[in-house]
């Protein structure tokens, strides 16, 4: 599509329900180093249950991004999750890779609960068993209706969207930009965004489960808000450690953080259950990994290394990314890094775009 010598860049363009996140990076000797990153926050109303509710607005918040942050590449990867997303692993008779594609509109009806003709299907066989009779397919299936809204806002900004993945995978391409997996480890990667989980379970540099729960930081601050008769903003900035001059207290808001932690812990406990059961030999998991915004609850980390039973980190998006010391700040850097993780996760494509 874009020749073969000709460099061109791509950037990484996650739209969350709560804010835009931009990171372009450029393909360096052993890595990747940052261009560009971009945070720009978006009101609660504008995209609800993965539904761009205002598309002017948010193509609009994309252009301003662009202009703000200096940034020339019009090449845009996003990604979706959610809803809109369904990811399953099959195991089919071993068949090549034609006859798989005549028949996997057929398969894909048995274990796609969509109308396949409302989808765009995407499959690829990932390995056999030891008696080569039979091979394990990844199934993704995507609704056409959620791709077309997300390529709509891009395009409407004046970029090309030439990218659209699934926030699993984008979140495993940044886990393995920055932690060099070793073959042999088992790691549960999530991102708990603000009305999105997402979890993909990786063995070394291969997903052997993936899956999106509708949970995440929006419910804690429904409950402090519920709680303690508080406004939106109020409740976020008493979860994010502040008072947000509502005369709440850090102590008075443990109790709700506390129980909305331990529900999200539960909802990981049941998709893990639910994993361990499906996957014929699944391995134990070794450690979590966890990236979004609400990564940054008090505790969470701690609650859930405890829960589970295995350490339990905040995820790195920029452990191995280089930067220029003099452009970025480290500690804007850091307090982002768990947020960007998707973004990052797509400005990495520019390896595959630029080839
Ligand atoms: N310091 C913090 N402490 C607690 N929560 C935080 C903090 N910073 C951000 N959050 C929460 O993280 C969430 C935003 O994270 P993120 O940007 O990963 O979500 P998103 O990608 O917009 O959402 P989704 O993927 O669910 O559509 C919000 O719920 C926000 O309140
Ligand atoms: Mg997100």
């Amino acid at each position: 599509m874009l020749g073969k010598n000709r460099k061109r860049s791509v950037v990484g363009l996650d739209i969350g329900s709560s804010a835009l996140k931009v990171v372009e990076l450029k393909e360096v000797r052993g890595g990747f180093e940052l261009l560009h990153i971009g945070h720009q926050n978006l009101q609660p109303d504008i995209i609800v249950d993965g539904h761009i509710i205002d598309l002017n607005y948010v193509s609009d918040c994309i252009g301003r991004i662009w202009i703000d942050y200096g940034i020339k590449t019009t090449q845009v990867a996003t990604s979706l999750s959610g809803h809109a997303v369904i990811v399953k692993k099959i195991t089919l008779p071993t068949m090549s890779e034609e006859e798989l594609d005549e028949q996997i509109h057929w398969e894909a009806e048995q274990y796609i609960p969509f109308d396949i003709n409302d989808v765009n299907l995407y499959h690829e066989i990932t390995g056999h068993d030891s008696s080569g009779q039979n091979m394990d397919v990844l199934l993704v299936a995507c609704k056409r209706d959620k791709i077309a809204q997300f390529t709509q806002v891009i395009s409407q900004a004046g970029k090309q969207p030439v990218v659209v993945d699934v926030d699993a995978f984008a979140l495993q391409n940044a886990y393995e930009a920055n932690y060099n997996p070793s073959p042999n480890q088992t790691v549960a990667l999530l991102d708990i965004g603000a009305s999105v989980m997402t979890i993909n379970v990786v063995r070394g540099a291969t997903s052997i489960f993936a899956r999106d729960i509708s949970a995440g930081g929006n419910q804690y601050t429904d409950l402090l808000q519920k709680e303690l008769n508080l406004t939106f903003d109020q409740a976020e900035s008493l979860k994010r450690g502040g008072d947000g001059d509502s005369g709440a207290t850090v102590e008075q808001a443990a109790p709700a953080i506390q129980s909305v932690s331990e529900m999200l812990g539960l909802e990981i406990q049941r998709t893990l259950d639910f994993f361990r059961s499906t996957a014929v030999d699944s391995p134990s998991i070794d450690r979590m990994l966890i990236a979004g915004g609400s990564s940054k609850v008090g505790h969470l980390t701690e609650y859930l290394s405890e829960k589970f039973q295995m350490p339990v980190e905040r995820f790195d998006s920029f452990r191995s990314i280089r930067f220029d010391h003099k452009r970025f700040d480290e500690e804007y850097l850091r307090e982002l890094s768990p947020n960007m993780a998707v973004a990052v996760g797509l400005g990495v494509r520019v390896a595959e775009v630029t080839k």
